[in-house]
């Protein structure tokens, strides 16, 4: 039997935060969501934008070339910069399968939550931890 290696289809999570280079209207980020689900659904990609205070925050997973090719177009994008990547690990699961791009507006202290859930090396991830907070979140906010 010949076993390809599957490593190239593991599930890449990577995790940023960024600040908008403008306030970010709802015309804008609806704009800004429609055209992510759109390219993010033909590439197998998932997860989710925070929007908090011209503060962005992103989970993205998928294939790994797919989301990094993602990733690289999101860090020119003029829309933001000081795009900072917290979290950059192969094999978590999906946390929000279901969603081209989840989205939600948050307040500030469960802002200040992730944002100290969210470790470097993504075991907050792993273990759930963060992964609870952004979907207790966004569903509130839905
Ligand atoms: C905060 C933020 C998040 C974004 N998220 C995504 C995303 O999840 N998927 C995506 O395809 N584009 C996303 N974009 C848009 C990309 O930066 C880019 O405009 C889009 O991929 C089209 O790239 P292209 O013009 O090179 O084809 C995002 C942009 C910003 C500012």
């Amino acid at each position: 039997m010949v076993v390809h290696s599957s490593a190239d289809q593991a599930v890449l999570t990577i995790v940023y935060v960024s600040a908008a280079t403008h306030p970010m209207s709802e015309e804008g980020l609806a704009a800004l969501l429609k055209q992510a689900r759109e390219n993010n659904a033909s590439h197998g990609v998932t997860g989710v934008l925070l929007y908090h205070d011209g503060n962005f925050m992103q989970l993205l997973q998928g294939p790994a070339d797919d989301v990094r090719n993602i990733y690289a177009a999101i860090q020119s994008d003029p829309r933001h910069h000081m795009v900072t990547p917290i979290v950059d690990e192969t094999g978590l699961p999906r946390e929000f399968a279901d969603w081209a791009m989840a989205c939600g507006q948050i307040d500030t202290r469960t802002w200040e939550t992730l944002m100290v859930k969210l470790s470097p090396d993504g075991s907050a991830l792993s273990d759930g931890s963060a992964a609870s907070v952004l979907k207790s979140f966004w569903k509130a906010g839905a």
